[in-house]
């Protein structure tokens, strides 16, 4: 069976049908890049686009990066803040006339990540970290999702964890990798393993795909540490899954 994914980014809108029995996507994606201001009526068009695109009719799945209960926005660390309390799957669903199902991109990319990745099978407590413009966080117990953790807002030495552990900060801040992944992943790390013990840290996000790059500088973290598996395709089909559990 095949539902459609999207994934809003900071910087880019991409979607495909997904492929739910082999965790993949149906037909390559589709990407258009994120409006600025990334207002709703912006974004919309763009999420528009990419369904229409491939003739899309049927459930979709869309992720956004921010706190989503229901189907309502109520964060919007790097997107527009008037997205703060719009309700995100009625005003895809009624624009497009489908059933629209929202989530948070880190929870989908983890949904993902469980199924069919580097989480399939495992137990225990399991936490996915994606590292892009933030830091995205989904939290797993025997495969079950608490959603909306937002770990990335955790305070690291004096700071929002996400401006100084992310991607994004790596680049700003012009950081080498072994900088990067000694003085700032690793510290943001160790904090997680104090508060939730976890068994295994998925790294995901954009730096996923240069895991060989950094992870091994990595020191004194009991947990396993192991990169994502589905890369940048992980949120698109872990929305896509929630969407056909509605
Ligand atoms: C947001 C999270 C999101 C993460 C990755 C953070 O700034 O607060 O909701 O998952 O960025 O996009």
């Amino acid at each position: 069976m095949n539902v459609f994914g999207v994934d809003i980014g900071g910087s880019g809108i991409k979607g495909a049908p997904v492929d739910l029995d082999r965790g993949d996507l149906a037909e390559p994606r589709h990407k258009v890049l994120t409006p600025h201001p990334a207002t709703p009526d912006g974004v919309l068009e763009g999420v528009v686009e990419v369904v229409e695109h491939f003739g899309w009719s049927g459930p979709i799945g869309v992720t956004f990066p921010g706190v989503v209960t229901g189907s309502v926005i109520r964060t919007a660390a790097n997107v527009d803040k008037s997205w703060v309390d719009v309700d995100g799957g009625s005003l895809i669903g009624d624009r497009l006339g489908m059933p629209v199902t929202v989530m948070n991109d880190a929870d989908a990319a983890g949904v993902a990540e469980m199924t069919f990745g580097a989480g399939r099978g495992r137990k225990g407590v399991v936490m996915l970290l994606t590292f892009g413009t933030g830091i995205g966080s989904a939290l797993f117990h025997d495969g079950a999702l608490v959603p909306n953790t937002e770990f990335g807002h955790l305070e690291l030495n004096g700071h929002d964890a996400e401006k100084k552990a992310s991607s994004k900060a790596k680049e700003d801040e012009d950081l080498s990798y072994h900088h990067w992944a000694t003085h700032r992943v690793q510290k943001y790390l160790a904090h997680l393993e104090m508060l939730f013990s976890p068994e295994l840290f998925i790294i995901g996000g954009g730096v996923s795909r240069k895991a060989d790059k950094f992870l091994h500088y990595i020191e004194g973290i009991r947990a396993e540490i192991v990169p994502a598996q589905l890369q940048n395709n992980a949120g698109i089909v872990g929305a896509a899954m929630t969407a056909s559990q509605q």
